[in-house]
């Protein structure tokens, strides 16, 4: 009789004490602990003796005491993520961005199925992203950029019409950019830079009609740029550069918006798109090195907002449109190495805030025109390989003060410089 009652005491106590003790999600935080390294100013306060881990340094409840959030970003977290946090099944945001974790990204975070906000980038993540984070279908943001993520994109990642920005860019990952991307119909963002990918851009990609940013420079991509691009109306930035896209451009906005167009380091050929003349709000337009053909369009001249135009290693060929000197926000005018042709138009003297001038490796004949640093910033004036041949602007020195390079060599110019 005693023992039952002793038993009885016994089972009544452990409940009551369940009771009071830490809930499943406080139990699962801790068990993540084990592994995912805190600072002790910031773990000293995840105590297994609360009711539940609402109060915790990083953490975020909803009114049911369930975790909803779990912000650690630039809080020197070290270690690594362990399956623990599959347990935390109401998590809608997880933030570990800008520590020292290192490891896999867990299988297991694709049970928290109702991730809104995922941020583990500028971290020493390694391995794969593992497929079962296709399962995340609420994702908003999907951030992991900058760590050393390797192996493919895993094409359900990109079954999501949730996510509306995803930054992959710095990691190994190779392969290509799956098909599924243009699933990602609320896309505004896509990140995909300095990595190792391959293959084509998908066409689907033009299903993708609300995205602004795409960065693919630094990868290995090939082939044709899709024509559905132009599906893609309120594209803002497409930087390409350091790719293996060949072919010609084949996509174009009417209605354009894009600010920055970069194509450099490519084998693009063809003309200079005529519709870049609807594009009044570009302001970066880079084809270095490419196989551009043709005449630099005269409607250049539209485009007032330019600061960059960088046409250099290319084969354009005729004159230089005097009209660019209607672009008065340009600060670097590349068009060397190039078969540019007739005389350097003395318009270019209106571009007050130009600070780099080359036009080396021309046909350009006549004389440099004078005023050329009317502006006062002009550092690096490089007119070196050209056929010019007149007498130097007998000011050229002393107006132009801020000159830190100058290179006239190869031409066939008279006067002196001093
Ligand atoms: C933990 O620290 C935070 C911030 O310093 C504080 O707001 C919170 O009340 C603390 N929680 C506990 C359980 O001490
Ligand atoms: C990562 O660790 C290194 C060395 O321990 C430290 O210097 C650095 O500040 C840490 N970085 C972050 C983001 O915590
Ligand atoms: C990814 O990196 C790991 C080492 O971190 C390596 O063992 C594995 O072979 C790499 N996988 C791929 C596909 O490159
Ligand atoms: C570009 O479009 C033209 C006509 O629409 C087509 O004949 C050509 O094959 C296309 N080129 C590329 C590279 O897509
Ligand atoms: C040109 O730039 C100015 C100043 O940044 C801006 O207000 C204006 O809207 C731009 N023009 C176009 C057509 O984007
Ligand atoms: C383009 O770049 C390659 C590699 O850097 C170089 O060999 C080639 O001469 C460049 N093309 C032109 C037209 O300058
Ligand atoms: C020239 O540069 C100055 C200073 O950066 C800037 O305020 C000004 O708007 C620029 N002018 C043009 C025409 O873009
Ligand atoms: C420069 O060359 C052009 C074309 O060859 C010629 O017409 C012109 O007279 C030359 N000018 C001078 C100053 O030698
Ligand atoms: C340079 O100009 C002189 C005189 O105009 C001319 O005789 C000579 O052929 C020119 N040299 C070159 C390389 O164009």
């Amino acid at each position: 009789m005693r023992l039952v009652l002793w038993l009885w005491f016994l089972l009544f106590s452990t409940l009551v004490w369940s009771s009071w003790s830490l809930s499943s999600d406080g139990a699962a935080l801790l068990a993540l602990s084990k592994s995912l390294i805190l600072p002790r100013s910031l773990r000293s306060n995840w105590s297994a003796s609360d009711a539940t881990p609402c109060t915790w340094n990083g953490v975020g409840c909803n009114g049911r005491n369930r975790v909803i959030s779990l912000d650690l970003s630039s809080s020197q977290v070290s270690g690594s993520i362990g399956p623990d946090i599959g347990r935390l099944k109401y998590l809608q945001v997880l933030i570990l961005s800008t520590n020292n974790i290192s490891g896999l990204i867990p299988l297991e975070l694709g049970n928290c199925n109702m991730l809104e906000q995922l941020d583990l980038s500028q971290n020493l993540l390694s391995g794969n992203i593992p497929a079962s984070m296709g399962n995340l279908k609420k994702l908003s943001l999907l951030s992991l950029y900058s760590n050393s993520l390797n192996g493919t994109i895993p094409e359900e990642l990109f079954k999501n019409q949730f996510l509306e920005e995803v930054y992959l860019h710095d990691n190994q990952l190779s392969g290509s950019i799956p098909f599924a991307v243009g699933e990602m119909t609320s896309l505004k963002s896509l990140w995909l830079h300095e990595n190792l990918l391959s293959g084509v851009l998908p066409s689907s990609i033009g299903k993708c009609t609300k995205l602004e940013e795409l960065y693919l420079l630094y990868n290995q991509l090939s082939g044709s740029l899709p024509e559905t691009l132009s599906e893609i109306k309120g594209l803002r930035v497409f930087d390409a550069t350091r790719n293996s896209f060949t072919g010609e451009i084949n996509f174009s906005f009417e209605n354009c918006k894009l600010e920055i167009f970069i194509l450099s380091f490519n084998y693009i050929k063809g003309e200079i798109p005529s519709w870049l003349v609807n594009c009044r709000s570009l302001q970066q337009l880079g084809f270095v090195n490419n196989s551009l053909s043709g005449k630099i369009p005269t409607s250049i001249g539209l485009l007032t907002n330019l600061t960059y135009l960088l046409l250099s290693q290319n084969s354009l060929s005729g004159p230089i449109p005097p009209e660019i000197g209607k672009c008065r926000s340009l600060t670097w005018l590349e068009l060397d190495s190039n078969q540019l042709e007739g005389t350097i138009p003395k318009e270019l003297a209106n571009l007050w805030n130009l600070t780099r001038l080359f036009l080396f490796k021309n046909k350009l004949e006549g004389s440099i025109p004078p005023n050329i640093c009317s502006g006062k910033k002009l550092q690096y004036l490089n007119l070196g390989s050209n056929h010019l041949n007149a007498s130097i602007p007998r000011d050229l020195v002393s107006d132009c003060q801020s000159l830190v390079r100058l290179n006239l060599r190869d031409n066939n110019l008279s006067g002196s410089i001093m």
